[in-house]
């Protein structure tokens, strides 16, 4: 099932994108720095969280969701563009490729994240949603992608270098930096499938358990994984001296950690099996995607 829709929908994701870019970038290096990380790649998670939600519960995959979902991915390869930055994470390595500033600079770099950014809320207000479901899904992705979502995660982030953090900060700055996007995935999806607010709810708590769960993950392979098998340098993480789950928990207590919460959005799908219609098993693979063996 995700299979298919790796396929034959996710590309009509990236051609959304692909083609908003083209149209609407006025600058051709600006244009070409933004399509560089976005035709880098990259395992496409959340879009295909949105377009698997909408599909768990039996609706049609439309042009809005494909925006939707390209708007999540616009902001989400922002987010790495500036993560990788010398000031930042300061990586050469992302998605297989030299990283954005390494072939076109800081300054450019910089603006093509500021690009991606705020193109990426043009193209969703640009639906033919209703308005008034059109907003709510802006709304929540201002709000999963700002200042009390992904920038305030990563701004925890920064802070959080060179000492380690209690766990229930670190795990603050995880549901921020990387749960606020996944956890929106789950909510537009729902939102596009014209979900009731309880199912809604309860997509957002599985978001929170798959967001949480997405960064352990990354954490654990940035120590037990390979650059080639990433497309990124790993080890970075100790060699700035990152708050992480490994540094804090060691490599077996962040695989429970892991392992934790993903037992709980398991147990978040059988609460939604019993509020609603709709098809567990593409849930099921979903969090399959989630596991280290991955
Ligand atoms: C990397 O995200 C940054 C995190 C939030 C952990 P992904 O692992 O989804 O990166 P791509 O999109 O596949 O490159
Ligand atoms: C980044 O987390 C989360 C973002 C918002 C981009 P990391 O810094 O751990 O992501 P990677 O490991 O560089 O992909
Ligand atoms: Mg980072
Ligand atoms: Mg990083
Ligand atoms: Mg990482």
């Amino acid at each position: 099932m995700l299979q298919q829709l790796s396929a034959e929908e996710l590309p009509k994701v990236e051609k959304e994108v692909i083609d908003f870019i083209n149209t609407c970038t006025t600058h051709e290096e600006l244009k070409k720095s933004m399509l560089y990380s976005i035709e880098a790649g990259g395992k496409r998670i959340r879009p295909l969280i949105v377009l698997a939600t909408v599909r768990a519960f039996q609706k049609e995959l439309t042009v809005p969701v494909y925006q939707t979902a390209g708007a999540l991915e616009m902001i989400h390869t922002y987010s790495l563009i500036h993560d990788d930055l010398p000031a930042m994470d300061n990586d050469d390595l992302r998605r297989g490729k030299p990283t954005n500033h390494k072939i076109f600079g800081d300054a450019l770099a910089i603006l093509a994240g500021d690009g991606l950014l705020t193109g990426a809320f043009q193209l969703i207000s640009e639906t033919t949603l209703d308005s008034a479901e059109n907003v709510l899904l802006i709304q929540l992705l201002a709000k999963a992608a700002g200042i009390s979502g992904m920038v305030a995660g990563q701004a925890g982030d920064m802070a959080a270098e060179k000492h380690h953090v209690p766990l229930e900060d670190l795990k603050a700055i995880h549901r921020g930096k990387t749960g606020a996007l996944l956890t929106y995935a789950f909510v537009a999806g729902g939102i596009l499938a014209n979900q009731t607010e309880y199912v809604i709810e309860l997509l957002e708590k599985l978001g929170g358990h798959v967001g949480l769960a997405f960064q352990i993950r990354d954490d654990l392979l940035d120590v037990v994984s390979t650059t080639e098998e990433l497309g990124k340098q790993v080890g970075q993480d100790e060699k700035s001296d990152k708050s992480t789950y490994p540094a804090l928990l060691g490599i077996e207590g962040a695989k429970q950690a892991l392992a934790d919460e993903l037992g709980q959005a398991e147990t978040t799908i059988q609460q939604l099996m019993e509020v609603t219609e709709f098809q567990p098993e593409i849930f099921e693979e979903l969090l399959a995607l989630f596991t280290l063996e991955k």
